[in-house]
Order: C-alpha cells, then sequence, then structure tokens
C-alpha cells in the first residue's frame, strides 16, 4: 500500500514540475487590454508602411495554373474543392486595374506594395517566355515607383503552371532549377525597379495544407509528403536565392521569403498530451525552419509520423530579411487518432474573426520575437483580418499595431509593415466568403470602397509619416 502511495505521489510531483515547467518555458503570452493605450505607439521616422496581394487573388483569369485546376475539381464525395464552388475568375481584375489600385495605395499613405507575378501567365508552357505577361509587371512597377510607392515582389505565392504540376511540382527535387530560372528570367527583367524580393510565400502553409490538411492543391493527406515538400521549398529558396545573387542587381538586391507564424498552444494547460503536440508542431512548423537557416540542418521529424531530414550548408544565411505573416495562434486538443492525432479548439473567452483565428495580438509580439532568432531584418509580410461585418478591424489594427510598436521598443528589427490586403480579395478554400480588404469590392460593378473600421490604418500610417 505505502508503495502504492509513494509511486503516486511521485509521479503527482513529476506532473506538476512539469506542467510548471512548460508553463514558465512557453507561457501564452496575455496582456490587459483594459489597462493599455493602444495610441502610444511610436515607429522609425523610415518604417516602410505597405499593403500586400497575391496574383491569383486578385489578378483575374489566372486559368492556366494549379489553383484554377483545382477550383474546376471535386473530392471522392463529389463536392466542389472551394466553399459553394466558387472560383477565382476576374477576381478584382487587378491586371486591369492596377492604376486606379495605386490611387487607392497612394490614399492611404503607404509607401509599399507587395505583390506577386504569376508564373503561369509569365511562362505559360515549359521554357516558353510570354513577353506581354513580363512588359505589364514591368509596367506595374514603373507605375507603382512614379507614384511613390516600391514594389515588393512575391515569385511563388501558392501558384504555379500546370506544366510544372504535371513534372510533380515541388514533391520531386528535380523540379528545382525550373523554379530558379523562373525567378531569374523575372529579375533580370525588374530588378532596376524592385529593391525587395521574396521568393516564396509560406512555404510551411502551401506544404501542410497541399500535402498534410489536404485542403490545398493537391489534396494530399500524407505526413511525409509534407516535410518532403517542405524541405523542397526550402531548397527552393535557397537556390533561387544565389542565383538571383549572382546576377547583376543581385548583391544589391534584398531576397527573402515570407514564413507564416502560427503559434501552437495547449487547450488545456493541464493537459500533458495537448502540450507535447502543441510543442511538436512548433517544432515541425516553425523551429524547422528557423534551424534550417541558421545552422543548416533540416530535421522534420515525429515518432511513428514522419521523418525528413536534410543538410545544406548554403542554407545558412541565405536570407537577407525574413518576411513574417501574423495572423493568429492555435489552441491544440489531442485526439486519438493515428493520422491525425490533434485538432484546433477555440477556447469560448477570445474575440474571434471570421476565419477560424482568434484576434491574439500579444501572438504577434511572440512571433516578431521568436522569427527574430534569424538574425536577419524584419519586415512583416502580412497581417489582417476577416470581418465581413467590420465591427472588429479597428481594434485589430489598433492592438495589433500596439504589439508591433512593442516589439520594435524592446529592439527588433522591424522594418515594415504590409496590411493584408489592399482589396477584398479570393480566399483560397474559402472563396470570396472572406473579407480582409481595407478596401472593400463589390466583384459585380468592380468598385471599391475603404472601410469604416480600415480609417485608423490611414489615421496611423499618415501620423507616422508626418512626424
Ligand atoms: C496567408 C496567405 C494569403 C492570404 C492570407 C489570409 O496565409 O499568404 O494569401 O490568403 O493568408
Amino acid at each position: 500500500m505505502t508503495i502504492v502511495v509513494l509511486i503516486g505521489s511521485l509521479l503527482l510531483i513529476l506532473y506538476v514540475t512539469a506542467l510548471m515547467y512548460w508553463q514558465r518555458k512557453f507561457p501564452e503570452l496575455r496582456w490587459d487590454w483594459d489597462g493599455i493605450d493602444v495610441n502610444d505607439i511610436r515607429f522609425p521616422s523610415n518604417f516602410l508602411w505597405g499593403v500586400a496581394t497575391a496574383a491569383h487573388q486578385v489578378e483575374g483569369n489566372c486559368d492556366n495554373n494549379n489553383w484554377s485546376a483545382w477550383e474546376n475539381a471535386v473530392d471522392a464525395a463529389g463536392q466542389p474543392r472551394i466553399k459553394h464552388g466558387q472560383k477565382a475568375g476576374l477576381a478584382c481584375d487587378h491586371w486591369n486595374r492596377y492604376r486606379e489600385d495605386i490611387k487607392l495605395m497612394q490614399a492611404l499613405g503607404v509607401k509599399a506594395y507587395r505583390f506577386s507575378v504569376e508564373w503561369s501567365k509569365i511562362e505559360p508552357n515549359e521554357g516558353e517566355l510570354n513577353a506581354a505577361a513580363m512588359r505589364h509587371y514591368r509596367e506595374v512597377c514603373e507605375e507603382l515607383q512614379s507614384a511613390g510607392i516600391q514594389p515588393m515582389i512575391t515569385l511563388h505565392h501558392f501558384t504555379q503552371p500546370l506544366w510544372f504540376d504535371r513534372l510533380g511540382a515541388f514533391e520531386q527535387e528535380k523540379n528545382i532549377p525550373l523554379f530558379a530560372r523562373f525567378c531569374e528570367n523575372v529579375f533580370q527583367e525588374l530588378h532596376d525597379l524592385v529593391p525587395c524580393w521574396c521568393t516564396i510565400n509560406e512555404p510551411e502553409v502551401y506544404a501542410a495544407q497541399g500535402y498534410f490538411t489536404g485542403i490545398f492543391p493537391p489534396g494530399k493527406k500524407d505526413a511525409n509528403a509534407a516535410g518532403l515538400v517542405l524541405k523542397n521549398l526550402l531548397e527552393a529558396h535557397v537556390q533561387a536565392y544565389h542565383a538571383l545573387k549572382r546576377l547583376p542587381g543581385g548583391a544589391q538586391a534584398q531576397i527573402g521569403f515570407a514564413k507564416n507564424v502560427f503559434q501552437f498552444d495547449p487547450y488545456r494547460y493541464w493537459h500533458p498530451g495537448d502540450w507535447i503536440l502543441s510543442r511538436r508542431l512548433n517544432l515541425l512548423f516553425n523551429d524547422s525552419i528557423f534551424d534550417f537557416f541558421n545552422a543548416g540542418h533540416f530535421k522534420f521529424h515525429t515518432p511513428g509520423l514522419v521523418k525528413v531530414e536534410h543538410h545544406n550548408s548554403a542554407a545558412v544565411r541565405a536570407l537577407d530579411f525574413i518576411g513574417l505573416n501574423y495572423y493568429s495562434h492555435f489552441h491544440v486538443k489531442l485526439k486519438w487518432d493515428r493520422t491525425t492525432p490533434f485538432t484546433f479548439a477555440c477556447p469560448s473567452n477570445q474575440i474571434m474573426t471570421d476565419m477560424p483565428f482568434a484576434v491574439y495580438p500579444e501572438g504577434f509580439y511572440r512571433a516578431v520575437k521568436e522569427i527574430s532568432r534569424l538574425n536577419v531584418p524584419i519586415y512583416v509580410t502580412e497581417n489582417g483580418i476577416a470581418d465581413a461585418k467590420d465591427d472588429r478591424r479597428e481594434l485589430f489594427i489598433r492592438r495589433y499595431l500596439y504589439a508591433l510598436s512593442q516589439a520594435l521598443k524592446s529592439g527588433e528589427d522591424v522594418r515594415g509593415y504590409f496590411y493584408w490586403s489592399l482589396l477584398d480579395n479570393f480566399e483560397w478554400a474559402e472563396g470570396y466568403d472572406m473579407k480582409f480588404g481595407l478596401y472593400g469590392v463589390d466583384f459585380a460593378t468592380q468598385k471599391r470602397k475603404l472601410r469604416d473600421g480600415a480609417r485608423c490604418f490611414v489615421e496611423i500610417v499618415k501620423r507616422d509619416a508626418a512626424s
């Protein structure tokens, strides 16, 4: 009996100590917003304020890529892949209306625009460049420059030409040079107008959604494939980075990629299963990538589920800056299922956005701290809220910018902030239901209108520029 009591007590002590350790080491930061003055923010005078979009989401007629194929496909049960069978179609017709949209940027007072070039328009068939498409992007950059807005180009934002998909896309290491060649072609044409380049948008999201959850193309559910694709995407960045650096203008260009950071916090702080899983997801989604660029080792490993390892010393410091895309965090809850051993649950005390993301500005502060492990300048390349009713946008903007200002105050090297997004647009698997735009778009008339909740962003940007 006494031995049972002794073992029980020891286990209890062990459990409580472990919980205290986890809590201290990985706290879920919370601020008391009632006691905070969100107007107490300060940004350096040369801070770069911008807005962001991506080609497939705004341009229109991107009909030769993996996403257009996905929009026309159905799942095993015959259901459309995109909510209510929506398709990107003409989107915001930004391809034709970019001049008008640049005027909208000027009205916001921003000095930078992050957008992506559509690979499937520039290289519709393997090795065949479309001069008119390239000219179009050159005109966009010229128009931006003459409006006093600095372009930041993303070379791959979730989409790729169908021919590249048919070759196996980023599942195949041998395809990486095809991507690097595309990057070189674009860079040679546009480097004189574009100081900042993102090679790839959110490699971890592309890999996780396309190969683990299966809600993005190609809709696979295979953790090992996700690990391999992530490894190949990171390699693709490294190869493209070095290829561009060797070109005329390469040394002067700022080249990085956009990393999405979602923290994974335990849903039940007392539950060891939730703790272990949340820690594991942080390791896979975030730390594995930081380690690759800090030390050249990529380790994507979870016993019984996935094991991908890779080394490339050329990855070390293959970054002039890092782009941070931040929206929120997830609460992880253990689920007794071998293939997907967790779900994301939402504690009821959180303010939710229209996406399954909570308003969590403290996480933005945490994310800046976490990504600063890479020791390169940081640009926030995306941050924004889906809010169709426009009743949380102002609170979101004020609190997130307060958190960012706090990160700067604590010494982090954040150079700029790009709001996602300039316009309402095609939100991938969610279609047009999500309203991320500072400007709402009426898709029947293509009319744009500044949302009331976005006015505080304009106020902050203009106040900052004047100070
Ligand atoms: C990011 C994507 C971007 C947009 C926002 C809401 O993950 O990079 O295209 O969809 O989410």
